[in-house]
């Protein structure tokens, strides 16, 4: 842990309270004038520390921003967050976190981004990144499973972000096949996994997250294919990035250690339990090859299973919309 870190660990254990330079320089095992250049550099990341002689220093208020050691400061997980990176604006968290992967980076490290100017999403789209608002992130993992499961991972992040946004803001949050949150229909959240290995052989995952947190509906662009929106909007107020990403982070956590003690199955059924489709009559656009069906859930490898007239069908790809039921 690194001495902003320790500091604000210190903060934070006194909840609100003075801590005096002589308690933190004794702790750190650094000078006061070395204590003093760290809080002039929390500072200067948006830290609103109030400094008062013979008392002296109280966190006041954390920033909106996202800060690394803020966010791993109060993260208790096994794996995920070991190394939190965070940009004031990037092309694309993914883009940055496959370099890291490439590059020999622990599983574990998380890559933020306030801001992404080229924002991927699904089927070479583009994810819509504005500043201040939202959560982009991507998380490297490097389980040590054969390649053709890697799409299991998918269903980790879909379930990790639907319950967070479920227990912690009390909203309906669903899942929608493959890799869609929804809050009443309108998408609210997207995942973009990307993997790279070898044919027997996987070398890294990465987990791709976008959250709508606190975007108003004119930051929406009006070509959106599918109706969106945010937790902010959905909930009537703003919502802490800070806390929410940290939610999540041990969210998925948990759930990949589970995923790796356990295997796919548990992680399916969580999956099953956040998802309205199933038992749904669905039509799955296969670029353009149209297919209709009721919706028994998904199997081993991830695939949708739907019942057609035809006998039942995997579905590998493709955009999954519900249609209306016959009037009785
Ligand atoms: C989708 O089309 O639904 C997937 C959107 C995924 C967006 C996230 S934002 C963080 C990460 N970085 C990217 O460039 N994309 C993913």
């Amino acid at each position: 842990m690194d001495s902003r870190t320790r500091i604000l660990e210190l903060f934070r254990r006194r909840e609100g309270r003075f801590v005096s330079g002589e308690e933190i320089s004794r702790s750190l095992g650094v000078s006061r004038t070395a204590v003093w250049k760290q809080i002039r550099s929390l500072r200067d990341i948006g830290y609103d520390i109030e400094a008062v002689t013979s008392k002296g220093y109280r966190l006041v208020q954390s920033p909106e921003r996202l800060v690394g050691e803020e966010i791993q400061a109060a993260l208790d997980t096994e794996t995920v967050g070991r190394k939190v990176l965070c940009f004031d604006e990037l092309d694309s968290t993914n883009v940055l976190a496959c370099e890291l992967g490439d590059k020999g980076e622990p599983e574990g490290t998380v890559v933020l981004a306030d801001r992404q100017h080229a924002g991927k999403g699904r089927l070479g789209r583009s994810w819509e990144s504005p500043a201040g608002v939202n959560l982009y992130a991507s998380i490297l993992l490097r389980p040590q499973i054969p390649p053709w499961n890697a799409p299991q991972l998918t269903f980790v992040s879909a379930v990790a972000t639907a319950e967070t946004i479920a227990e912690m803001h009390d909203l309906p949050a669903r899942v929608k096949w493959p890799n869609d949150i929804l809050i009443g229909g309108r998408k609210v959240a997207g995942l973009l996994n990307e993997m790279s290995g070898e044919s027997e052989r996987l070398n890294y995952v990465i987990l791709g997250i976008g959250v709508n947190l606190n975007m108003d509906a004119d930051q929406f662009p009006d070509a959106l294919r599918n109706p969106a929106t945010s937790v902010a909007l959905a909930k009537g107020e703003a919502v802490s990035r800070l806390a929410f990403v940290r939610a999540l982070l041990k969210s998925i956590d948990s759930l990949y250690a589970l995923y790796l003690e356990q295997g796919f199955d548990p992680v399916r059924r969580r999956w099953e339990a956040c998802c309205d489709l199933v038992g749904q009559r669905v039509e799955v656009d296969q670029q353009g090859r149209l297919a209709c069906g009721t919706v028994r859930g998904v199997d081993a490898d991830g695939a949708l299973l739907l019942d057609t007239p035809a006998g039942e069908l995997r579905v590998l790809a493709g955009d999954v919309r519900p249609l209306k039921r016959p009037e009785a």
